[in-house]
């Protein structure tokens, strides 16, 4: 499963970024307010510390609009990835930006028709929210599992990016279920790595070494 960072914060997307184990960025237009920068600027920095995909999304709603932002953002560099709403105008405008072979992110996906749409319109990515779902009640993952039955039904190749991933649970069911993509913000995955058992082992292989008088 490919790991994206879901922030605009390039501090955090350096010191991930560093360690190798950084396959993209996802940012939304919140993210670009959190960031406090001019949306063009902060993409293009990232798109230099990133080799991988890097969303930027659109702020319009209109197909055409959405066509004229997409483009735009596209020219900040050659791995941008125009996210775009999961409505008809947005879907509309995934096919043609896709047929004028640019890479697109379905964003704010709650549910598997949505995301059969987004793949018969070619998205590179398809973003479903489970932490949003989980919010409300409903079974986040299990809108996971529905869109990867389909695709593999199809074959359809839009990666399923699953976004709004709030715990490391979401992440191991997400690897669980097959999700292409988890993107996350960064103190999720940092939380990947602790559990209790490993740092007591740690401490206790460390006691006993520290006996031996040894060195390597
Ligand atoms: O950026 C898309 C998604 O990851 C947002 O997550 O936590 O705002 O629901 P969240």
């Amino acid at each position: 499963m490919k790991f994206f960072l879901d922030t605009a914060d390039v501090d955090e997307i350096r010191q991930w970024s560093a360690t190798g184990l950084l396959d993209g960025v996802t940012t939304n237009p919140s993210l670009i307010l959190k960031s406090g920068r001019d949306i063009k600027e902060v993409l293009a920095e990232i798109c230099d510390i990133v080799d991988g995909d890097v969303s930027g999304e659109v702020a319009a709603t209109d197909y055409d609009t959405m066509l004229a932002e997409g483009r735009k953002l596209a020219q900040i560099a050659d791995n941008i990835c125009i996210k775009l709403p999961i409505t008809m105008d947005g879907v509309r405008a995934c096919k043609t930006l896709v047929d004028e072979g640019f890479k697109t992110n379905m964003t704010l996906c709650f549910n598997a028709n949505q995301a059969l749409l987004v793949a018969k319109a070619g998205a590179t990515y398809v973003s479903p929210f489970i932490g949003r779902l989980d919010d409300m009640g409903i079974d986040g993952m299990e809108l996971i599992e529905e869109i990867r039955a389909i695709y593999d039904n199809y074959a359809f190749e839009t990666e399923i990016l699953a976004a709004s991933i709030r715990t490391g649970n979401h992440v191991k069911m997400c690897a669980m279920a097959g999700a292409d993509v988890g993107t996350m913000p960064p103190s999720t995955i940092e939380a990947l790595v602790k559990h209790p058992l490993t740092d007591k082992g740690l401490a206790a292989f460390l006691a006993d070494w520290e006996k031996t008088g040894q060195t390597i």
